[in-house]
């Protein structure tokens, strides 16, 4: 018997879902994690006993105690993986194991269980069938699903992590995360506030990463770009990733991107480009890449294009980069031939037009 089928699932279906012309009225225009679906999954962790209580249960707010572990102390981290129709009107998600792995190396660093890879994806599975209505048909679009765990332990000691958690998924159909679609992204550069240090936890995907970014994000904004750019802690000098994306740098036929030095978030978009470069005629090296290799390699023109990859980004060009006493252009400004495969390859893998050489695709129905 598979730990999943042990947990076993209650499913309790909402009495309060929403009609067909109301779900249809949000999949009209979804943007990004603004509407949420019928269902969520939880799971309760007990120290002593496990995990245990896996429910599919109508999607609704939470009662907690104010005096809750994850409100002071933000023991708390997350996933991001969406569910796609592909072309034969199946439902798939993408490398859902890897997702697994990574929160349960978040859950390491972060003191809190680690949860068995299978129950995982079966609740992927379990939330995503209660809800494949909203699993948006429109060319493009996904149902982005959110996996995070809280600690839930009452009091405000902090002299031993949570002994009680609980982990949940809810799902949310997504358009593009960027408003203009695949157009270009400015990018600022952050040389005031730091991300990650070493020994820290940005290689973690934990909420506190992107509590202490807000403000960088909001100095973007304000110099007029539309995301931060993440610097090494040190000197920073050596470009770490961006918000919420890992950044690939196109040198002619070689994709260069910043190698995992522990502070950056090992981005499984990042992964599987590395995997089809090869595929697609294309070197790749995962290297330090300094802001002044990348600003001489775009005045050269020997660097051609950058790109952000990620899960709720895809992969977005990058046309132009802003930093306290420097700006630059990258190439010409639009998307690059190379970032535009790249994404062709991936996009169609991951809506079942194109070929999946490495059985990355997970049919939930
Ligand atoms: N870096 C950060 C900080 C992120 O939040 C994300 C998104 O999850 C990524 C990189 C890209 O990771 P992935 O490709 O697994 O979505
Ligand atoms: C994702 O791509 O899954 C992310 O987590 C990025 C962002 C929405 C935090």
């Amino acid at each position: 018997m598979t730990i999943a089928q042990k947990l076993g699932f209650d499913v309790q279906q909402s009495d309060h879902a929403r009609t067909a012309a109301e779900r249809e009225q949000v999949l009209a225009n979804p943007g990004f994690g603004q509407a949420f679906t019928d269902h969520m999954i939880v799971i309760d962790y007990t120290e002593g006993q496990g995990w245990h209580d896996a429910r599919l249960v109508p999607y609704g707010p939470l009662s907690l105690d104010p005096a809750t572990s994850v409100f002071h102390y933000a023991q708390e981290l997350f996933e991001g993986l969406k569910a796609y129709r592909q072309v034969n009107g199946s439902i798939v998600t993408f490398r859902p194991y890897a997702n697994a792995a990574r929160l349960n190396r978040s859950a390491v660093r972060m003191a809190m269980p680690e949860l068995p890879e299978e129950a995982f994806v079966e609740s992927l599975e379990q939330l995503v069938q209660a809800d494949r209505d909203w699993v948006p048909t429109t060319e493009g679009h996904s149902l982005y699903l959110r996996p995070f765990i809280i600690a839930t332990q009452v009091g405000l000691g902090v002299n031993y992590p949570s002994r009680t958690y609980s982990y949940m998924v809810i799902a949310s159909p997504a358009g593009s995360y960027f408003t203009g679609g695949i157009t270009p992204v400015s990018v600022w550069l952050s040389t005031e506030y730091t991300r990650a240090a070493p020994g820290g936890t940005g290689f973690a995907k934990c909420g506190g990463n992107y509590a202490a970014a807000f403000v960088a994000q909001r100095q973007a904004v304000e110099n007029g770009c539309d995301q931060v750019v993440w610097l090494d802690a040190q000197k920073h000098e050596y470009v770490e990733e961006m918000g919420g994306m890992n950044l690939v740098f196109v040198f002619g036929d070689r994709l260069v991107t910043p190698a995992l030095t522990g502070t950056l978030l090992p981005g499984i978009t990042r992964d599987s480009i590395l995997k089809l470069a090869g595929d697609l005629g294309l070197q790749t090296e995962e290297r330090l890449v300094s802001v002044d290799e990348w600003q001489a390699g775009c005045e050269s023109g020997e660097l051609t294009e950058v790109f952000a990859c990620g899960t709720a980004a895809v992969v977005t060009p990058v046309g132009s980069v802003k930093g306290a006493d420097r700006a630059w252009t990258i190439g010409d400004g639009t998307p690059g031939p190379v970032t535009m495969r790249v994404r062709e390859e991936l996009v169609g893998i991951q809506y079942g037009s194109r070929p999946d050489p490495y059985g990355w695709v997970h049919k939930i129905c």
